[in-house]
């Protein structure tokens, strides 16, 4: 199963320039977080700060009890290889083939023979969609195939945690939508802790458990999808909306006078009815993440704002909300601020949710196979 990911009070600058502040989430185990915010924000920054490639200067990521900022390098080291990283530009090297770029972790970071790392190469190539496309070079194929060449690279240490920068940038929604089903059906067949940071609103509404989203230096909010979609938050609907009019402008932050003159178009209404979480292709297991996510939103539904706990109730049909307590809830605590209440419940969930990982952790789907993706 994949590993927890806990990140508390996280803040990084360059230079006397503040990217974020005091940034406090957890990624569930095994379950599929995205990451939203404007171009800009520091969502790259954000994931090449939890595996230690960049260092904030305050706050802790801890994994497997390690804190990836201030544990020596070995201990960090140790845990790096946790993780698998898809980079926003793929990142592959231009001479070699798509094959020996596949291969490149088990040769820097292993022993094993060639004939292993064959085997293990051609199940993630086959996983992807890619095999076949083993001698051509990364300037040979398509954006779509670089993009998915980057993330079988990202697969072959077996990681626990993935991290993907933007899988979408650059792909036409066909292969966007394509992309969105490889990556729960990974989900499904690995059963690791994912998060992806997108700009595609498709991705974001259908592939994710959890959702955030980075804006003026801080997290607004980070939990459940259905807090995000349902939110009235104006930087949130702005960006779910796709539109000019609210808070984010091209420069990141819209002046005053330019916010007075947009007063009066009426900002989007959030949607109510979300579009359903994508499944599993025919063929794969069911996501393990799912009933542990079912056990972790119930403790925390009461809490959470109205409109996102009937979307819940209502995306999860008779599997929920019947017999479970939390019913007793409704129409109650949901004056309070939305971003602050996400990011709370969140942490409060946290040590309930240990124990209830721990006796569901018995459905890990084995790696590998896929012949369906
Ligand atoms: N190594 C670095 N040194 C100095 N500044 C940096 C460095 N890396 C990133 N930055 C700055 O940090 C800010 C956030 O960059 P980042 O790449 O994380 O944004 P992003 O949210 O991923 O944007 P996009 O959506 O366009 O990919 C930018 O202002 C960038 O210039
Ligand atoms: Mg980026």
């Amino acid at each position: 199963m994949g590993t927890e990911v806990v990140v508390e009070g996280l803040t990084k600058s360059f230079g006397g320039q503040n990217i974020w502040q005091d940034v406090t989430l957890t990624l569930p185990a095994g379950e599929v977080s995205v990451m939203l915010g404007p171009s800009g924000t520091g969502k790259t920054v954000f994931l090449k700060s939890l595996v230690g490639l960049l260092k904030p200067e305050r706050g802790r990521v801890l994994v497997d009890g390690v804190d990836m900022i201030n544990s020596p390098e070995r201990d960090i080291y140790a845990v790096r290889r946790l993780f698998g990283l898809m980079f926003q530009d793929g990142a592959l090297f231009g001479s070699m083939s798509l094959y020996d770029n596949i291969a490149f972790p088990l040769r820097e970071h292993t022993r094993k023979k060639e004939g292993e790392i064959r085997r293990i190469v051609l199940e993630r190539m086959e996983m992807v969609g890619l095999l076949g496309a083993e001698s051509r070079l990364p300037g040979e194929i398509s954006g779509g195939m670089r993009k998915r060449a980057g993330l079988a690279r990202a697969l072959v240490l077996d990681p626990q945690i993935i991290l993907i920068d933007e899988p979408d940038s650059g792909l036409d929604p066909v292969r966007t939508a394509f992309i969105s089903q490889l990556l729960i059906d990974l989900n499904a067949q690995i059963d690791a802790t994912m998060l992806i940071v997108t700009h595609n609103l498709d991705i974001a509404s259908t592939v994710p458990d959890n959702m955030g989203m980075l804006y003026r230096r801080n997290l607004v909010t980070f939990g459940p999808r259905e807090v995000l979609l349902t939110s009235d938050e104006p930087v949130v609907a702005q960006f779910l909306s796709g539109r000019r009019e609210g808070p984010i402008g091209m420069s990141e932050e819209k002046d005053a006078a330019t916010l007075a003159q947009e007063r009066h178009v009426a900002p989007a209404p959030a949607p109510r009815v979300l579009a359903p979480q994508l499944q599993p292709s025919p063929g794969l297991p069911e996501r393990a993440a799912v009933e542990r996510r079912r056990a972790r939103v119930l403790a925390m539904l009461a809490d959470l704002p109205e409109p996102a706990r009937a979307a819940i109730l209502q995306g999860q049909g008779e599997n929920w909300g019947h017999g479970q307590g939390h019913g007793q809830g409704a129409g109650q605590d949901h004056d309070r601020g939305r971003g602050e209440d996400a990011g709370q419940d969140h942490d409060r969930g946290h040590g309930e949710r240990e124990g209830q990982d721990q006796s569901r952790s018995r459905r890990h789907a084995p790696a590998g196979g896929g012949g369906a993706l």
